[in-house]
């Protein structure tokens, strides 16, 4: 790889910086001062910028139990977003796989992997999210099965895929969807006249939420998680 290209991935600074940074006899390479932002670099080799080495960093994954209160997107004017949550280099590279509502709570995956987002993320891969929901009125037994054949939604021409609802008090349930339409599981109970006070995201796909992973925590996902990703 080009030193300059080097210098890009392991920093996030642009071609032109990098090459400035060159320019300016900042960088070395096994020691020595380079002044080509040509030369090519070697896996073996060694480069400092200002003294310091420079490694790559390679695609990364994690889960992050979101609070109430925070955002996925990378930037918002009037709320803190889930990376504000994260102590991670390099973390505009970094998305969330779908998002959550600002009141939604629970798993929320983060990578800089556009690949396997879109696979999780994707319609066609019908990745099983569950979520926990709090109804404002007792959820009938009926809603069982109106789920499970597909409720339509406002403003949309296809009923929802079928769904698995498990009740679990009056007004308490456990809804697994297999797609992820705006705000899906609020305008589900909506279609059959309830309304959501409270949502949290348990599990996508065979990936639960870890008990012992705490509001505002993240980690990264180990390879066996990962497997449990898999559509
Ligand atoms: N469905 C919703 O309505 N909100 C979410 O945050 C996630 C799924």
């Amino acid at each position: 790889m080009r030193l300059d290209k080097f210098i890009c991935d392991c920093t996030g600074l642009t071609r032109s910086q990098a090459g400035k940074v060159i320019r300016q006899k900042l960088v070395t390479l096994n020691g020595e001062l380079v002044k080509q932002a040509a030369l090519q670099v070697k896996d073996s080799d060694v480069v400092c910028l200002d003294g310091e080495q420079l490694q790559l960093i390679g695609l990364r994954y994690f889960m992050l139990h979101k609070p109430d209160g925070y955002i996925c997107s990378t930037e918002d004017p009037d709320h803190p977003t889930v990376f504000t949550l994260m102590d991670e280099p390099l973390i505009e590279r970094l998305h969330t796989v779908g998002r959550l509502d600002l009141d939604t709570t629970g798993l929320v995956l983060i990578t800089d992997d556009g690949q396997w987002s879109h696979r999780i993320s994707s319609p066609k891969h019908h990745v099983a999210k569950t979520y926990r929901v709090w109804t404002a009125d007792p959820i009938p037994q009926s809603a069982i099965a109106q789920f499970a054949e597909g409720v339509m939604l406002r403003n949309e021409k296809n009923a929802t895929l079928p769904a698995e609802l498990e009740i679990i008090s009056d007004n308490e349930a456990l809804l697994t969807i297999h797609e992820g339409r705006y705000h899906q599981v609020k305008r589900m109970f909506a279609a059959i006249g309830n309304k959501v006070e409270r949502l949290h995201r348990e599990k996508i796909g065979g990936l639960q939420l870890p008990d012992d992973l705490a509001e505002g925590e993240y980690r990264e996902l180990s390879a066996e998680q990962l497997l449990l990703l898999k559509g």
